[in-house]
């Protein structure tokens, strides 16, 4: 699908392939909240577009008028040269959140937009399954096209997703954060299929936090920086500093570089696990941290670590041995982990970490009521209570860096990184011992990362202890010892002076 240049027969360049998307002064309002101010953008057919920018920035809005799931409040978008009008069978698209159907199977949501009908325009459900699985083998989860997307993990439910924006063969294909909560093996199958699709004209518009993955991608760039169009360069003309300047923008704070933690033995043991697993697959592996100590478990997809980490935080069912500064956490009890003061971010935090129907202060503290005062909650009228939970919530916030209206605000509302800042604030309003974080970075914006690092360091200042459970080395940057899962077991320990080509061949089963 070359596009055409005017030639000399052709001076107007009349019979010219028109972009494959035009985006022409478009503006966004939700209630209070300019997203998208005055944006104009062009992507030419073919092309691989980055669409950058900080937390909030406003480019998954982009996406949902690209797609027709909402309308634009001014200005116009233009597909292969013909104003879009609604949701268009040329787009596909990855959504930054899931958009599935839990109830219905991995099948039945990849081809949910086009069932194949047999005769009498019956579905036809064995050319269905056929169909989906085909493109689930892709991924090598074909053998899960029967089962309810409900009962799969997120990495498999991002497949799903990935497989029914290929399905239908799309000639533009979007993708919004797809790699976020994906290891690096599914990452690599994931570019080799865009290179591939790249190579059949696919033109494709492609957001991610991740800039290595952007320079890899993508050929061009457009920044955008609150709700405004800031920059559109060719990669080559970007080098990486200056597109941070250009996200971050002239009041960019300061980011410290962060550096591993030498944890001194002398320091007390606050959390030992003994043969600790989940029953009947993760496991036995015992740990020990000290206060002030930042701990990474390394792994991918399938090495048991995020089971690990819901076992300790009283998710799973849990056998062996915690303590917890001393105290024994019975097994399998959320509250007891609580009590025994364990903080805990979910791996999925869209689907466990959030209550969509409640506000950001609420969502921020909610776990945060015995600091405030369990009893002092129940006599004091609501309202006070508010006050002091906002007053929590703006100093969270903060130290976040979450970009809400006000504490108000329905947490379903926030942008992507947004919801995620606040799930990992709660977490930390209860002033954990130990805080367990499953992939703290993922869909985070750079400039938050650092000040995410910032405030974990703090944590560990103040004799906290913090257990990074992640597939992305950068995650580790504070840890000064790194375990590898690997089926279940923990493979591999790394000590002081690690470094990354090593992380990531132990993750992947190398032996040491
Ligand atoms: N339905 C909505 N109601 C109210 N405000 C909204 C809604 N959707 C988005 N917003 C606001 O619009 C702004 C842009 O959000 P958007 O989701 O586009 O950001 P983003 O660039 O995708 O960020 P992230 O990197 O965190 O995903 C944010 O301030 C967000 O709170
Ligand atoms: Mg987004």
């Amino acid at each position: 699908m070359a596009t055409r240049s005017i030639t000399a027969e052709d001076p107007q360049g009349a019979t010219q392939v028109p972009p494959a998307i035009e985006i022409i002064g478009v503006s966004k309002r939700f209630g209070s909240t300019q997203a998208l101010c005055d944006v104009s953008m062009t992507v030419p057919r073919g092309a691989s577009r980055a669409l950058l920018g900080r937390n909030g920035a406003g480019k998954s809005t982009l996406v949902s008028l690209l797609t027709g799931i909402d309308t634009v409040d001014q200005g116009e978008i233009r597909i292969a040269g013909t104003v879009a009008t609604g949701q268009d069978e040329r787009i596909g698209c990855v959504y930054q959140r899931s958009s599935l159907i839990p109830a219905l199977t991995a099948a039945e949501n990849v081809l949910l937009r086009n069932y194949p009908r047999g005769r009498a325009g019956l579905i036809d459900w064995n050319s269905l399954r056929q169909q989906a699985r085909a493109e689930l083998d892709r991924w090598g989860i074909g053998e899960l096209a029967d089962t309810p997307v409900a009962a799969l993990d997120p990495v498999h439910r991002k497949a799903v997703e990935i497989c029914r924006a290929l399905v239908v063969e799309p000639e533009v294909l979007i993708l919004d954060e797809p790699t976020a909560g994906l290891d690096k093996r599914d990452g690599e199958r994931l570019f080799d299929l865009l290179g591939g699709l790249r190579e059949r004209g696919v033109t494709l518009i492609y957001i991610s936090h991740h800039l290595d993955e952007v320079y890899r991608v993508c050929e061009s760039v457009t920044v955008m920086r609150d709700a405004r169009h800031v920059v559109t360069s060719d990669l080559g003309d970007l080098p990486m500093d200056a597109l941070v300047a250009a996200m971050v923008g002239p009041d960019a704070p300061a980011t410290a570089a962060a550096r591993a933690r030498d944890v001194g033995a002398s320091n007390e043991v606050l959390m030992t696990a003994r043969d600790a697993g989940v029953p009947g697959g993760v496991g036995p592996v015992d740990l020990e941290i000290r206060r002030h100590e930042c701990l990474g478990i390394a792994g991918l997809e399938g090495s048991g670590k995020a089971d690990l980490a819901r076992a300790l935080a009283g998710l799973l069912p849990r056998s062996g041995t915690l303590t917890v500064a001393g105290q024994l956490v019975p097994a399998g009890s959320v509250p007891a982990a609580l009590d025994a003061g364990i903080g805990f971010v979910p791996e999925d935090r869209h689907h466990d970490g959030m209550v969509p129907g409640l506000d950001v202060s609420e969502n921020s503290t909610m776990t945060a009521v015995t600091r405030i005062g369990r009893r002092l909650a129940a006599v004091l009228p609501r309202v006070i209570r508010r006050t002091r939970r906002d007053d929590v919530y703006r100093r969270l916030a903060e130290t976040w860096q979450i970009k809400a209206s006000s504490p108000r605000q329905s947490i379903a509302e926030l942008s992507g990184g947004n919801q995620q800042k606040c799930v990992m604030a709660r977490a930390l309003a209860t002033q954990p011992q130990l805080l367990v974080l499953v992939n703290p970075t993922a869909g985070i914006d750079v400039s938050a990362k650092a000040s995410i690092v910032a405030t974990l360091g703090n944590v560990l200042d103040d004799g906290a202890a913090v257990l990074v459970v992640s597939e992305d080395p950068d995650d580790f940057v504070l840890c000064d010892r790194v375990l590898v899962m690997f089926k279940g077991r923990i493979s591999t320990e790394l000590r002081s002076g690690w470094d990354e080509k090593e992380l990531v061949a132990a993750m992947q089963g190398a032996e040491q």
